[in-house]
């Protein structure tokens, strides 16, 4: 009673699982401390989703297209978040990761993060994060820092669900409320 709806995002409805990777060459070689998984973690917590795995990767495209596919093929996680690997370093290839394991694509998520971060940093413009579809699963690209991360999650972690219950066949219509 009293309670607000946005509070409650998937009452009457499964939780969504969801996996959170970090691409960092040092952090995977425990060179330095991964702040922003676990900020993605508490936002998506805190959203209601049921976090099914973490991991933190080398920069490689091989082994993230790898994790990508095994993620959504064999575990059927619904939303996979990627952290990092999204700048203009020659390392930086998880766009390109992510594009060759996407079955649909899905640009309107990436376009909304890179505007609104435009209000808040003209770097923005340099992320090249993309969202894509990989047959039952949505994986969203974010950049490094916990900084953007938390920014960028925020401007679209109330429009995922309704995108996945769509996705799953949960949700039949975009009914006008
Ligand atoms: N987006 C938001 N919301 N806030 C930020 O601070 N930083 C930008 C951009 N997007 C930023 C942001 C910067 S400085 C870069 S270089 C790119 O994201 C790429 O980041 P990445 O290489 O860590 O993936």
């Amino acid at each position: 009673m009293g309670e607000k709806l946005a509070e409650k995002p998937f009452e009457n409805k499964l939780p969504f699982t969801a996996a959170v990777i970090t691409l960092s060459d040092k952090g995977s070689k425990g060179e330095r401390e991964d702040l922003s998984g676990p900020a993605i973690v508490e936002i998506l917590e805190h959203a209601g989703y049921e976090i099914a795995e973490t991991m933190i990767l080398p920069d490689e495209q091989a082994t993230l297209e790898k994790e990508l596919i095994r993620l959504a093929d064999e575990k059927q996680v619904n939303l996979i978040v990627t952290t990092g690997g999204t700048g203009f370093s020659k390392r930086d290839v998880t766009p390109e990761a992510t594009l060759a394991v996407a079955t649909r694509n899905a640009p309107g998520i990436a376009e909304a993060i890179r505007a609104g971060s435009m209000k808040i940093t003209p770097r923005a413009m340099l992320s090249r994060e993309v969202s894509v579809i990989r047959n039952d699963s949505l994986i969203v690209n974010l950049p490094g820092s916990p900084k953007a991360v938390r920014e960028s999650l925020d401007m679209v972690i109330d429009q995922l669900d309704h995108g996945l219950n769509i996705l799953l066949g949960r949700d039949g219509e975009c009914a006008r409320k």
